[in-house]
């Protein structure tokens, strides 16, 4: 029987989906449907000081991104809870906790560390948190909080010591992925005595421009957000987990039972979705989890520990795979229906039309693998 309990940062949650922070559970009853649709645990909206700081646009502030007509991201102008800080202590929480997920509450880290201990500590003294979540990464705010510190490594350790000086709960930081080299934060975050790191936040973006009349989708630099990110925070993601010894919970595109798994090879413990409940409501969260069940049925994995970070040691630099021996293509003049579209992505002119099919000139093939993967017949194999 698949086991799909995890332990992130001493913390065990029923199974490794957890709502991230963000306007699904912008409210306890929101996150009250999240736990109860299976989800592992839950993120409040992140609760930061006072109420003109949460202050968003309410003229507008999502925007799908299409491509060849379906959403593949979405950019956000959202910024923190809305909700006054005493209603979450005195009400939401409670509410939240009757969905039975595990409770990672996000709160802000603030201009000084000695402000984000206290809040720190206030949100501790509430008795509703399993875990701490310290946000140093909106990518919104044009003054000194979110990825402002976020993407400084020694702003960054200073407010990780500063909230763990307080906390005696297992204390996370979720970080940006708008720096170069997430490594160097996540260092610091460890250095300041974090116990683990999410991986991360939205991408700082801008949505588009309305080409009819000239003006901005949206007006401001948001979060970009769902499918289109997934490389992005896989890329952090693998190289966090290859250098720094820390519990990761991943984010970025979960919109199926196979980002988890994927997320989780490339060694995360816990992984997030906001997006793919945002698009679909809460009742995808119990699709998902009976997905990955079944995969793990079929499979005969037992528990997620048999899978985790099994994909990283085979990345390796690109002037090792270099080194690799070639491969070329090979068309299968069978199920070749001589459509062309292999010859259009060749820029190497190395396949040429035949008359009932196509076919590959060995030495002239670089080897780059694009054509098997946009033949309609699937008649080319890479060898
Ligand atoms: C509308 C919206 C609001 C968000 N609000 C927060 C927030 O308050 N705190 C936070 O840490 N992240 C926030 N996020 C970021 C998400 O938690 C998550 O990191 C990001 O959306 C990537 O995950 P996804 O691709 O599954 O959506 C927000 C995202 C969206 C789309």
């Amino acid at each position: 029987m698949t086991d799909l309990r995890v332990n992130f940062a001493g913390v065990e949650f029923r199974n490794p989906l957890v709502l991230a922070s963000a306007t699904p559970g912008w409210d306890g009853e929101g996150l009250k449907r999240a736990g109860l649709a299976g989800i592992g645990g839950v993120v409040p909206k992140t609760i930061g000081p006072v109420q003109d700081w949460a202050a968003h646009p309410c003229n507008g502030r999502l925007q799908l991104i299409k491509h060849g007509g379906k959403p593949i991201g979405m950019v956000n102008l959202e910024l923190f809870t809305t909700m006054a800080r005493e209603a979450w202590i005195e009400k939401e929480l409670a509410i939240a906790k009757e969905g039975g997920a595990a409770m990672q509450i996000s709160i802000l880290a603030m201009p000084q560390p000695e402000e984000t201990a206290k809040l720190v500590q206030e949100i501790q003294d509430a008795g509703m948190a399993d875990i701490l979540e310290l946000n140093v990464s909106c990518p919104m705010p044009a003054s000194t909080v979110g990825m402002h510190i976020g993407k400084n490594a020694k702003l960054t350790y200073e407010q990780t010591k500063a909230a763990k000086s307080v906390a005696k709960l297992p204390l996370t930081v979720k970080l940006t992925p708008n720096v170069s080299d997430m490594v160097e934060i996540a260092s610091a975050v460890k250095e300041g005595g974090g116990d683990g790191v999410v991986i991360s936040n939205s991408i700082r973006s801008f949505a588009g421009v309305d080409i009819e009349t000239g003006m901005p989708l949206l007006r401001g630099y948001g979060g970009y957000s769902g499918p289109a990110i997934k490389p992005v925070i896989m890329r952090h993601l693998s190289e966090v987990a290859r250098a720094v010894k820390i519990p990761i919970s991943a984010i970025g595109g979960v919109m199926s039972f196979k980002e988890i798994v994927e997320y989780i090879m490339l060694g995360a413990t816990t992984v997030q979705t906001c997006t793919a409940v945002m698009w679909n409501g809460y009742n995808i969260i119990t699709k998902i989890l009976k997905d990955l069940e079944n995969w793990m049925d079929q499979k005969g994995y037992q528990s997620l520990d048999e899978i985790r970070g099994i994909a990283l040691p085979h990345i390796a630099p690109v002037e090792e795979l270099a080194k690799l021996p070639s491969k070329h293509a090979q068309i299968d003049p069978d199920k070749c229906n001589n459509c062309g579209t292999c010859m259009r992505v060749c820029f190497y002119r190395a396949i040429s039309a035949g008359d009932n099919a196509h076919c590959v000139k060995e030495t002239d093939c670089d080897g780059c693998g694009l054509c098997p993967q946009w033949c309609p017949t699937q008649a080319i194999q890479f060898v």
